[in-house]
């Protein structure tokens, strides 16, 4: 079979690498792909991220499975358009997908379905939002409803920056956030204001095929730039697996309040959820985890220690979870799944660029990648090929991935073969892993 990945990050060099050692694939495409996939003997790269150009290549080249990376192109729709076109393809619909592209939705929904997650209320008017904030007081969390790439969350230590943020969000929007259009097609800046929780986050994966639900390994990421986790929010800078604070109790607590109630609720409402599903958790002291959001796509670094403890063949699991019937209706096959973990842990360092995360710079040259491994894998996000040089392409460049028995062996394996990597201006933190390694 071949089988198509969209995207082109670290997440989907991870996916595409793994899908790749399946016996009945016979070739992986990553569209637009990046220099690492572009590398891999097994992976071809396909030029192309408008939606309705991919579907039409799909269907020329007989694509039979599509793995939708990214939350742009399915918040742009390419799972309605793939499947209106008979094409088999893992991801959520545009309808279901608003569980991450708007925390409006998402946070109405929670509310409606009794799903833990933090007070809040939402405001297009910033003198509301104002005396709002004033009202409930500081630590409390600004969050603007729409994709803005990481950077549209303020967690607001004092008032003062807490209506500041109202003001950019609103008012200035300085940030380049895109507002989500309401039912009429207008887009009102619109922003969430919610209560401050405390805790220890974690990533919890799940694959969803519309009725049943498959957990993935447990895992955790560093959003801060910093060691010690100081400095400001980014995609990731890092990522481990498993996640020692998602105890079974946790575990089972997250399924039966989390996400049963989410599947549930999304069928109920009439956009069954299909695709892979993050809720991003906060767990408090006594074990209690509340939803601080959902991604509708894994986690980016999440997937690269994820992808590499999963022994199940992954082409397997797609396809079981994108089963229909002849008529096209989703059948789904993933409660008849099982998936095996390698008993080690795995960890991966992102390598940023200089300027990461506000204005990375590009185009700097990249050495000392080591041999990739089956337990040591460099997986590539921002890379490309100039010529015959790989150089950076974007903010986070590379992540090095390994296997190890102990937390404390896997991260000095990655720190060891990071060391080797070299490109101007690059960063990465020297402490991935720290949480796992005081428990
Ligand atoms: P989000 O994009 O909603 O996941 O927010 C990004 C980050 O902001 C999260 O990973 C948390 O670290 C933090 N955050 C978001 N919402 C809250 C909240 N209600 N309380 C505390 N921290 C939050
Ligand atoms: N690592 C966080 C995310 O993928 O959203």
């Amino acid at each position: 079979m071949k089988v198509l990945v969209i995207g082109g990050g670290g997440r989907e060099h991870a996916l595409a690498w793994k899908l790749a050692q399946s016996p009945n694939v016979q070739r992986v495409y990553v569209a637009p792909g990046n220099g690492g996939t572009q590398r891999d003997a097994h992976l071809f790269n396909v030029p192309m991220t408008d939606v309705q150009a991919l579907r039409a290549w799909a269907q020329v080249e007989h694509i039979g499975l599509t793995v939708v990376g990214p939350e742009a192109p399915l918040a742009a729709g390419v799972v309605d358009e793939f499947r209106a076109h008979g094409l088999r393809i893992f991801g959520p619909t545009r309808a279901a997908a608003q569980l991450e592209s708007s925390k409006a939705f998402s946070k109405a929904f929670m509310k409606r379905h009794s799903i833990p997650t933090a007070a809040y209320d939402t405001f297009t008017d910033p003198k509301a939002a104002h005396d709002y904030i004033d009202r409930m007081g500081a630590p409390i969390v600004v969050k603007a409803d729409g994709l803005a790439a990481g950077k549209g969350v303020v967690v607001a230590q004092t008032l003062q920056e807490a209506h500041e943020a109202v003001d950019f969000m609103l008012l200035d929007n300085t940030l380049g956030v895109s507002h989500n259009a309401d039912p009429s097609g207008l887009v009102v800046p619109r922003v969430v204001i919610e209560e401050f929780l405390q805790g220890e986050e974690a990533s919890f994966i799940v694959l969803c095929d519309g009725k049943s639900v498959l957990a993935l390994a447990t895992s955790q990421d560093h959003k801060r730039l910093h060691d010690g986790d100081q400095g400001p929010n980014t995609g990731g800078m890092g990522a481990y697996s498993p996640a020692p604070v998602v105890t079974p109790e946790v575990h089972a607590r997250a399924m039966r309040e989390i996400i049963w109630p989410t599947v549930r609720g999304m069928a109920q409402d009439g956009v069954p959820y299909t695709g892979f599903l993050y809720a991003g958790l906060m767990i408090d002291a006594q074990g209690a985890p509340k939803t601080l959001e959902f991604n509708c796509r894994m986690g980016d670094p999440e997937t690269q220690p994820i992808m590499m403890r999963l022994k199940t063949d992954l082409l397997d699991v797609m396809l079981a979870a994108t089963e229909v019937d002849p008529n096209g209706e989703s059948t789904g096959a993933l409660d008849r799944m099982d998936l095996e973990w390698d008993r080690r842990w795995a960890l991966g360092v992102v390598m940023a660029a200089s300027g990461y995360p506000l204005n990375p710079r590009k185009g700097d040259a990249i050495a000392g990648l080591p041999q990739d491994q089956q337990d040591a894998m460099v997986f590539h996000a921002g890379t490309l090929f100039e010529a015959d040089q790989l150089v950076t392409s974007g903010g986070r460049v590379l992540c090095v991935t390994v296997l190890g028995d102990t937390i404390k062996q896997a991260q000095q394996r990655a720190y060891e073969l990071a060391k080797g990597v070299h490109f101007d201006g690059m960063q990465y933190r020297q402490d991935i892993g720290h949480r796992a390694l005081k428990n």
